[in-house]
């Protein structure tokens, strides 16, 4: 299937869907607190998105089960928010995605829950960073190839590894389209980006080896197989004249995730 070509009017759609996301991923920083459960960041989510007179495309999104995706530690992606307590040094992604009007928003962050691990640290810091380093290969004649070289250059030299099974994806009036965004591969390879291309980077970053497991009883929990920590972020991008155009942008720092290396240090 082709590579749908957005229309500034779309984009403009776009925007105010991905705000939303990014606006709730913002109201969930403000929330979290150490002894809260994975279920309280779904009453969260799925509040906040009602609120605003919008639909958390996970809630049903191929017999998912609930409004937003929470995954702690070892689990890379895709956990389901249940009675799991949050506890001091866990880390923990917040995938968000919203529908409004015909389309959809999807941005992820990790969170610290207290003080966190050396390793819980490296592995967060190095997934902000793969995301920002895919972000800075988005512009109008370069390859998607280019994304998942750049991250997987980066998070190899930290003597970590990027997650293969799952990628970025194009979006817009669907929650997943063409293209499919590698987080790792070779320069110079894949299809060129055109302006009114919109897609997901959201690289997943394994302190341990990348291959994982999913978990057979309820077919969607991802998990390291050597059980190592895994951290993620996502943004929502459109290519444009100019280069690109962070969509899911937060309009200001994320707490518990951004800026707390004053605390840490
Ligand atoms: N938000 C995820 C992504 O980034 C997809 C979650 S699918 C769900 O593509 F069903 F688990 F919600
Ligand atoms: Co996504
Ligand atoms: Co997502």
């Amino acid at each position: 299937m082709a590579i749908e070509l957005k229309s500034a009017k779309d984009i403009e759609q776009l925007r105010v869907v991905s705000l939303m996301a990014a606006e709730t991923l913002l109201l969930v920083g403000e929330k979290l607190r150490v002894g809260m459960t994975t279920e309280e960041i779904n009453t969260i989510v799925h509040e906040d998105t009602i609120r605003r007179g919008a639909y958390p495309a996970p809630l049903n999104y191929r017999g998912f089960p609930k409004s937003v995706c929470t995954s702690v530690n070892d689990v890379v992606c895709h956990g389901i928010p249940d009675a799991t307590v949050l506890k001091d040094g866990d880390i923990v992604n917040v995938d968000v995605t919203t529908f409004y009007k015909g389309f959809y928003g999807d941005t992820s962050a990790t969170f610290y829950i207290g003080t966190p691990s050396a390793d819980a640290r490296k592995v967060t810091e190095a997934a902000r960073k793969a995301l920002d380093l895919g972000i800075a290969e988005v512009k109008e004649g370069a390859r998607l190839g280019d994304i998942g070289a750049a991250i997987q250059e980066y998070v190899e030299s930290q003597g970590m590894s990027v997650v293969r099974d799952f990628v970025g994806h194009g979006i817009g009036r669907k929650f997943h389209e063409p293209p499919q965004v590698k987080h790792y591969g070779k320069r110079g390879t894949g299809e060129r980006m055109k302006v009114g291309m919109v897609f997901t980077i959201e690289p997943m970053v394994n302190v341990g080896e990348w291959e994982i497991d999913v978990d057979p009883a309820d077919k969607w929990t991802v998990t390291t197989a050597d059980g190592s920590l895994s951290a993620q972020f996502e943004h929502t991008i459109a290519v444009t004249k100019n280069g690109c155009e962070v969509l899911t942008q937060r309009p200001k720092p994320l707490r518990l995730s951004e800026n707390v290396t004053a605390v840490f240090a």
